[in-house]
């Protein structure tokens, strides 16, 4: 099992995409163990997008994602993180296969929709950086025996 961090971008909120984009994560067999509207600040967005510091984009990413709450969530499930990546899709929604949550609702690079971690190094950063441990449940589902086989938690 493994946790990763996603959160819906200020585009997906203003938008009314919350239930829908959910949705994506829920049906797949994922569980969400965190969640929360967050107004996000300066500090937590440079902290949170701190590897793009230099980039031309990064004054334009800081103003999107502190425009308006975003919703923080942590998302558990066998290889959650490649496998939210894989929903999510590629960065610009003109790219983005159709299928993925990108894809099917975005046409944009920079208000793309949701953010997902990217490894399993960047998910426990994350994760520590928007959660407090308190904030984070432990979850037992009983749909899960139907949904994964034992060889699919390795
Ligand atoms: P994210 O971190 O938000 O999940 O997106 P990502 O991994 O697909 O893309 P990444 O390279 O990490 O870029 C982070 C966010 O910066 C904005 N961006 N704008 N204008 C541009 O060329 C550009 N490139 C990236 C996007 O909002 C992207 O999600
Ligand atoms: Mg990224």
């Amino acid at each position: 099992m493994q946790t990763t961090f996603i959160f819906l971008k200020p585009d997906a909120v203003q938008r009314g995409l919350i239930g829908q984009v959910l949705e994506r994560f829920e049906r797949k067999g994922l569980s969400f163990v965190g969640m929360k509207l967050v107004q996000v600040s300066e500090d937590l967005a440079k902290q949170h997008y701190a590897e793009h510091a230099e980039k031309p984009f990064f004054p334009g990413l800081l103003k999107f994602v502190t425009s308006s709450p975003v919703l923080a969530c942590a998302v558990q499930g066998p290889n959650a993180v490649a496998v939210c990546r894989t929903l999510i899709g590629a960065t610009n929604g003109q790219k983005a296969d159709p299928g993925t949550i990108r894809g099917d609702f975005g046409m944009s690079g920079a208000n793309n929709l949701v953010h997902g971690s990217d490894s399993p190094e960047s998910a426990e950063r994350e994760l520590k950086l928007w959660f407090t441990e308190a904030e984070l449940v432990a979850m037992s589902k009983s749909a899960n025996d139907w949904i994964y086989d034992p060889s699919d938690l390795g």
